[in-house]
Order: structure tokens, then sequence, then C-alpha cells
């Protein structure tokens, strides 16, 4: 653990947690016991998001390639890479059509790059490959990339849904700025849908999406000397299909006290009360094009999977 991270939770906590309305952010959720939840969501079938976007990389490859090499060799840089899983399957294809190109992964935690830099060298070890822990936007501005070269940046998963709108076009102004002409941006998002389906995938039987969700009091626990119980307090999700937002809360089941030893003081839960943990946006195609027109880039061409569930976008700085 290293000590900046944990000043940073004291910091979201105090914020977070001592006010009137609660919430956490979710970064927090993704520690070494959160990442394997999470890899366990992405396998259930509930979460369809995983599967989507897989079929998509699958089935288009090799027009991605031809995109993405289009002015020769690239540098391709992913916010939030996790375990790459997905990625994997471009990275070979790329690899296997000898393509001249460097992969620069960033993720907020250590743990899922040590674990993406094991494999990575394993099947593919002729990849230059140059990981870099950190936050999105602060890593993206510190990438030491040679400025000759053409950027690629790559937004999977529908990691953008943890944005509301608002600060997802401020997001999207940011890496605008970070590209020179002809650059891209390649973005992987959930759509609007039968809320049932997106419902289930937050709030799953088996109770799988509950223990990533708690797995935030456990760290809390764990590293900042905190005294959550656990079975005082449930998960709950709901989705809005007016807004397009799925949303992840802690409610509270009783009233209580609990003691954070790291801010030396207790919190006060009111029986019911919430923390917000978390937002998974889901987009249409209007609200794309209004990422595309706020940000300044050009959406060139969107791909789909067989069900419309999921969409991956190429943008371009335009010239
Ligand atoms: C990793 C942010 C895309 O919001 O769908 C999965 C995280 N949370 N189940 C999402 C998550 C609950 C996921 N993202």
């Amino acid at each position: 653990m290293n000590i900046e991270v944990t000043s940073d939770i004291i910091h979201v906590v105090e914020k977070g947690l001592l006010r009137e309305r609660k919430s956490l952010p979710s970064w927090l959720f993704y520690d070494e016991n959160g990442d394997r939840i999470f890899q366990e969501i992405m396998r259930m079938p509930e979460y369809y998001l995983t599967a989507c976007e897989y079929e998509i990389l699958q089935m288009n490859k090799g027009d991605i390639l031809k995109r993405f090499h289009r002015y020769g060799p690239f540098q391709l840089v992913e916010l939030g890479a996790g375990d790459g899983m997905k990625t994997e399957i471009l990275l070979k294809h790329f690899v296997a059509e000898k393509t001249d190109f460097s992969y620069h992964p960033i993720d907020i935690s250590s743990s899922v790059l040590e674990q993406l830099q094991r494999r990575l060298q394993k099947s593919l070890p002729a990849l230059r490959y140059y990981p870099q822990q950190g936050e999105y936007i602060d890593a993206l501005s510190k990438l030491n990339l040679s400025s000759e070269q053409r950027k690629v940046i790559l937004f999977l998963g529908s990691n953008i849904g943890n944005f509301t709108l608002k600060r997802a076009k401020e997001f999207l102004k940011h890496v605008s700025a970070s590209m020179h002409v002809d650059d891209l941006f390649f973005l992987g998002v959930d759509l609007k849908k039968d809320p049932r389906v997106i419902r289930r995938a937050y709030d799953d039987a088996t109770g799988i999406t509950k223990r990533f969700n708690m797995n935030l009091l456990s760290r809390l626990n764990r590293e900042l000397g905190a005294n959550f119980m656990l079975d005082q307090f449930d998960h709950y999700a709901t989705y809005d299909p007016e807004t397009g937002e799925a949303k992840s809360y802690l409610v509270s089941l009783r009233e209580q006290d609990v003691y954070v030893d790291a801010l030396n003081r207790n919190i006060h839960f009111a029986r019911w009360e919430y923390i917000h943990t978390e937002v998974s946006l889901k987009y249409d195609q209007p609200m794309l094009e209004e990422l595309a027109e706020i940000s300044g880039l050009q959406i060139i061409k969107q791909y789909w999977d067989g069900k419309h569930n999921f969409t991956n976008v190429i943008f371009v700085k335009p010239r």
C-alpha cells in the first residue's frame, strides 16, 4: 500500500462520509480483492457488457487495425486497462500482423497492472509495453510519448459510465486536449436498453455485485481501521431509464455509529441512510454525438454487437 493512495482515501472518506448525502468514489472498489470480484462480475451471465464488447472486438479487429494503422506506427494508450483481457484480442491481432506499435496501459490499481504484465510477458513477449499506475487524466498528461508518433487512446468496458454526463463531457475535453490532429480515441460504451436487463446486471441473484460493493467497507476497515459491520449494511441498485443512470448504494440497516481510526472519529448512520457508491451511465446516440460535439472530436466509425447492447466508437481529432 503506498502512502499517497492512503492519504487520498482518507481525504475522500472525510469528504464523502461526513456530510448529509453520503457518497464514496467508485475507484475505491479496486483494491486487490475488488479487482478479483470485478473479474468474477465480468464472467457472470447477467453482466452482458463484457461478452458484447468481446464480440465487437473479435468481429472487427481487422477493420480496427486498418483504421488505427492508417498513418503508420502508433502508440496505443489505454485508460483503465484493468486486466487487459479484452484488449488482448486487439494486441494479439496487431502483433500477429507485425504492426509497428507500443502499448501504454494506465490503471489506478497497481496489482491489476502487475497481473497484466505477467500475462503479456507470457502471451505476447514481443510486445513493447510501458505500464503506468495512476489516475487517467493525471497519467495521460504525464505520459512520455514521442510526439512524432500518432496516438490511439483506448477507453473500453464502459468505464466512461462511472462519470455523470457532465463529468464525461469534461473528461472528453481533457482527452481531446491531449490529442494531436489525426490521433484517435476508441471508446467502448454500454447503451440504454430494457431497464430490467440493466438492473439485473448490477443486482445479480448470486450476490457477486453485492460482494463487490460491500468490499468497499471491508477496504475501509482494513486500510483506515474502521469498524463497519458488514451485516448491518445492504447492497441496493437502481436503474432510471429516463437519465440512463444505474446507481449503486450501501444502505444502513439500522441506526449506528461507525468508528474510523484514521479520522479519529465516529460516523453516524440513521436507519436506511445510504452511501452512494457508483453511477454506471448508459448512453444513447444523441448523448454520444453530444460528447463528440462538446470535445471537438469527430465520430468516424461505430461498431455494435448483434443485439445492439453495446457500442465501440472511433473518434478522430480533426484537422
Ligand atoms: C468497470 C465501471 C464498467 O459500471 O459496469 C460492474 C463496474 N460495477 N458492476 C460498470 C461495475 C458493478 C463497471 N465498470
